[in-house]
């Protein structure tokens, strides 16, 4: 019982160091029905807070394959991994993506 306690102290304490900070909180967008478009509002935001890591992000067929993926890691809260998104930028791509991610 105690190698299993201590098997399970361990896992968890590896599964939650993979968050940033262990503190990563989910984040639910506000969208109102408003259309984001990617050049003014989704383009400029992963430029200047993803591109640095993430060259594979700044073209638009790229992002648009990974959209699924990058929803998540922004409203996790887990990317960027440097730095940190206000709630109008999260807002901005996770209701660019709910809205199908148009090339707009
Ligand atoms: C300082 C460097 C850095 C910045 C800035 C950064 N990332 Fe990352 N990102 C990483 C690293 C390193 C990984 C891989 C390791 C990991 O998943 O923790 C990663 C992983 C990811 C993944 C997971 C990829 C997969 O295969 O599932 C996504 C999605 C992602 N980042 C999106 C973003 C987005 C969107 C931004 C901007 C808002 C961003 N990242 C900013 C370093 C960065």
């Amino acid at each position: 019982m105690r190698k299993i306690l201590a098997v399970l102290t361990v896992s968890l304490g590896l599964w939650s160091s993979c968050s940033k900070d262990g503190t990563t909180t989910n984040y639910t967008p506000t969208c109102n029905g408003t259309v984001k478009s990617y050049r003014t509002d989704v383009a400029p935001i992963i430029s200047s807070a993803c591109a640095g890591c993430h060259q594979n992000y700044s073209t638009y067929s790229q992002l648009y394959a990974s959209r699924n993926s990058v929803r998540s890691q922004v409203v996790s809260g887990n990317m960027p991994r440097s730095g940190s998104l206000s709630t109008s930028q999260k807002d901005a791509i996770a209701c660019w993506i709910d809205n199908g991610a148009p090339n707009n």
